[in-house]
């Protein structure tokens, strides 16, 4: 069984708790095929007040977290674990996309490390981090949400997650194409009828009529990714076939 360790660090554990308790990603977790444990950040911190954050030198508004906590986080892993991967959640990281996240299942074990505040002592980036990951230009309130993002795209690319060997290769980006429509009972739901096709039995059809769908969707809603895609010869006659029935509709509109 393909397996993979997550080791959290944040402020705030608890925003793990539910999240990473539900459906299918439970389920691998109770069959230990994904492992997460959540660290919390402030039982690195010392002192009294066990304080984790300080104003920014230089001067300017909010806090800056402290790098000793975080970098005493990373080393209690790193000292048993010393081949883990240390991955900042930031959004001056580089955008994930699926290519990205393929790369990551690769490795066994991952150190989500979740920022919040006005961000991270630059130290903590430039001596103790392997790299720097955003899941999309805005900002959230923490890395939290985006370490979630990333244990959930990373373990549904692990062999046997899905229990349907199939179903994580025929997705979305999978091929670097938006996913084809989907259907499901009833055939008739408010007038609009499931395509005859997928009724028919002929599944070399209906094979074909998914593949048209899927680079039609993605023409009409994502060309930027049509553009990196590897279309087959068929393929590239297929979105032949799409633009000429596109203009069609434009002319009669
Ligand atoms: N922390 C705050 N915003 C983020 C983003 N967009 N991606 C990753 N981590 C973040």
């Amino acid at each position: 069984m393909e397996t993979i360790r997550f080791d959290v660090l944040t402020l705030f554990p608890r925003m793990f708790e539910s999240p990473l308790s539900e459906s299918i990603l439970q389920k691998a977790r109770n069959r230990e095929q994904v492992k997460v444990i959540v660290h919390n950040i402030r039982d690195f911190a010392h002192g009294r007040h066990r304080v984790v954050d300080d104003t920014p030198y230089g001067g300017g508004g909010g806090m800056v977290m402290k790098p000793e906590p975080v970098v005493r986080a990373i080393e209690s892993i790193k000292k048993n674990h010393p081949s883990a991967r240390v991955i900042l959640m930031t959004p001056q990281g580089s955008l994930l996309d699926d290519s990205h996240v393929c790369r990551l299942v690769q490795y066994p074990h991952l150190v989500l490390m979740c920022g919040r505040y006005e961000g991270v002592d630059e130290r903590v980036r430039l001596g103790f981090v392997d790299e720097e990951i955003s899941i999309g230009d805005y900002v959230l309130t923490g890395g939290e949400l985006a370490a979630m993002v990333v244990i959930d795209a990373v373990s549904r690319q692990l062999d046997g997650f899905l229990g349907n060997e199939s179903a994580a290769r025929d997705d979305s980006f999978s091929e670097g194409l938006l996913e084809y429509p989907q259907y499901t009972k009833p055939r008739n739901f408010r007038g609009l009828r499931v395509p005859e096709i997928l009724i028919s039995g002929n599944h070399k059809e209906i094979r074909r009529w998914r593949r048209k769908e899927s680079i039609r969707k993605t023409w009409l809603r994502r060309p930027d990714l049509l553009k990196k895609s590897k279309l087959s010869a068929e393929d590239c006659k297929t979105l032949d076939e799409i633009e000429r029935e596109g203009r069609l509709c434009k002319g009669m509109a």
